[in-house]
């Protein structure tokens, strides 16, 4: 019989599920039961809805609708990705095993070796000084302009790894807003700045007009003739990349089987790699790698990105919960959860099966985060007296890279522990009441104030725990995540490798650019954006 969403409603139902604290109460090897390790990475689950029956019945689920079939597709290179015709081979980047990857009966792996190689030579070039811009000075500071998946992953990776950054200093600029390039160059030496022009497609408009105003900077400043020495590109449409004026050997490809949010195991990490040299680099992809295996080989209730992704399947449709939080104790990962909402909301933010049927169900949720301890301090009381019950992945390593500030370290795992109880447990209204009694209220103060200082509790969160924040461990907890978002997404039933949702508004921002400039006239829009356009050129100076 099939593991239908009703009898995981049923199981769901139950009391060890519904009750977390009884739960905990009942069953003194509940983390034991509920959590996984792999290697020093723990995903303790435990104070999740989740029950042996709901995991039993998720697991059936899962066979049932074939994702570990699904799961062999991807990595054996076929077109999973079939509104593109595309293979979904990110893993391809980081297969330190080096064994073949065939796609189009080609192996992938001698290409991906040769611009690894590449990547080296040249981040080395320039983090060495031996690769010197046009006017003989060393490079003290590189530019990456890029956006989406060619800038989410490599700032994101740059600040997380800041302890074994030991390269040039690295900027970030990806909004079209002139403002950003604008603060981002205002106090850059043109002589001694490098740029890195980051576009899987070469086309989009933000990363094009940035690297026109990058090119006139340098040109202004150096000469025409200077542009060369001080631009580098990645790129899969190695055309267009000539057409810029970059020379061949300063440009990096990567393939289509590479989503742009995937990325940052190809080429795209060139930023990442200038930053903390080629040897750490490899690091990052080794970390990747092992999920990857683990990924493949673990049964699936010893498998943490597949446990993660049923977790959040089940959080998602038969919780029906909208959103969830991710929240890294750790101030460097301060753009994780921007570079997850990329990778889950663009991935699995779909209505339309891969058969082509409308979804029955809901698709992915809502991801947002911001590191503990400062949302503490913004978002937490919502979280834990809000109306609605959200989700938290929390992440604490053992060990901070400040050991002259370990006392911080403690009080930041203090915190991280310290919320994930608070949510679980709760305070009931006795216990909000004893206490007010027991610090000097009077009975009709604790009737008033006891029921604000209430607590549900039962609110799940899952904790992951490392020993520290290395490449190694950030390359596997990007892995992990982007299995999770893969395992959810073939329960979904949808395909998690396109992106049509974000064509629209790109085809109605170029038809709005004339109208904006005052070139053509707003007739043809409806009456809101009419207005607004009026409004707007009204006020232009
Ligand atoms: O926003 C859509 C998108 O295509 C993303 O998927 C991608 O990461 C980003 O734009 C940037 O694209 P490109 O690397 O081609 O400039």
């Amino acid at each position: 019989m099939n593991a239908t969403l009703e009898d995981i409603k049923a199981a769901a139902g139950k009391t060890d599920a519904t009750d977390l604290r009884a739960a905990f109460a009942a069953d003194p090897e509940r983390f034991k039961n509920f959590s996984l390790r792999f290697e020093d990475l723990l995903m303790d689950f435990s104070k999740t809805a989740i029950n042996s029956e709901v995991l039993a019945l998720l697991v059936k689920l899962a066979k049932e609708v074939g994702v570990e079939e699904k799961r062999a597709a991807m990595f054996s290179g076929e077109k999973i990705n079939i509104t593109e015709d595309r293979a979904v081979l990110h893993t391809a980047l980081r297969n330190r095993a080096n064994t073949p990857v065939m796609v189009d009966g080609k192996d992938v792996m001698p290409d991906v070796n040769a611009v690894l190689e590449a990547m080296g030579q040249f981040a080395e070039g320039i983090r060495s000084g031996a690769t010197k811009g046009a006017t003989g000075k060393t490079f003290t500071d590189v530019v990456n302009i890029g956006i989406g998946g060619s800038d989410l992953g490599p700032a994101m990776t740059t600040l997380a790894l800041a302890p074994f950054h030991d390269g040039p200093k690295l900027h970030y600029v990806s909004n079209v807003d002139g403002a950003h390039i604008a603060d981002t160059i205002k106090d850059l030496d043109p002589a001694t700045t490098l740029f890195i022009v980051a576009s899987k497609t070469f086309t989009t408009i933000e990363t094009m007009t940035n690297a026109k105003t990058a090119r006139k900077f340098i040109a202004d400043a150096l000469g025409e003739e200077a542009v060369g020495h001080h631009f580098c590109a990645v790129s899969t449409a190695l055309e267009k990349v000539a057409d810029f004026g970059i020379e061949q050997d300063r440009v990096f490809g990567f393939w289509d089987w590479v989503g742009g949010r995937y990325s940052i195991w190809s080429a795209i990490g060139l930023p990442l790699m200038i930053a903390i040299g080629a040897e750490d680099f490899g690091r990052f992809l080794d970390g990747a790698h092992a999920i990857d295996k683990h990924f493949q080989d673990a049964p699936i209730t010893e498998n943490l990105p597949f446990m993660l992704g049923l977790i959040g399947y089940y959080q998602r449709v038969v919780l029906d919960y909208p959103s969830r939080a991710v929240i890294p104790y750790d101030q460097r990962m301060s753009r994780f959860a921007a570079y997850l909402q990329q990778l889950d909301m663009e991935s699995n933010g779909k209505s339309v099966t891969v058969g082509s049927e409308d979804v029955t169900t809901p698709t992915g949720p809502i991801v947002w985060g911001e590191p503990g301890t400062n949302g503490q301090h913004a978002f937490f009381q919502l979280l834990h007296q809000g109306t609605n019950i959200i989700p938290i992945e929390f992440m604490i390593a053992a060990n901070g890279f400040e050991t002259d500030l370990r006392h911080q370290h403690q009080l930041l795992m203090a915190n991280c522990l310290a919320q994930s109880e608070a949510l679980m447990k709760g305070r009931t209204l006795e216990e909000a009441k004893t206490q007010l009694l027991n610090k000097g209220s009077d009975e009709a103060t604790a009737d008033k104030i006891g029921p604000h200082r209430v607590f549900s509790g039962n609110r799940p969160s899952i904790t992951f725990v490392y020993d520290s924040l290395t490449p190694y461990a950030l390359g596997r907890m990007i892995a992990l995540y982007e299995h999770r978002v893969f395992v959810e997404g073939a329960l979904f039933g949808i395909n998690s490798f396109d992106q049509w949702g974000v064509e629209l508004g790109k085809e109605l921002a170029t038809g709005l650019l004339p109208v904006v400039s005052g070139k053509e006239s707003a007739d043809d829009h409806d009456s809101s954006t009419a207005g607004l356009v009026s409004t707007l050129l009204g006020m232009a100076k």
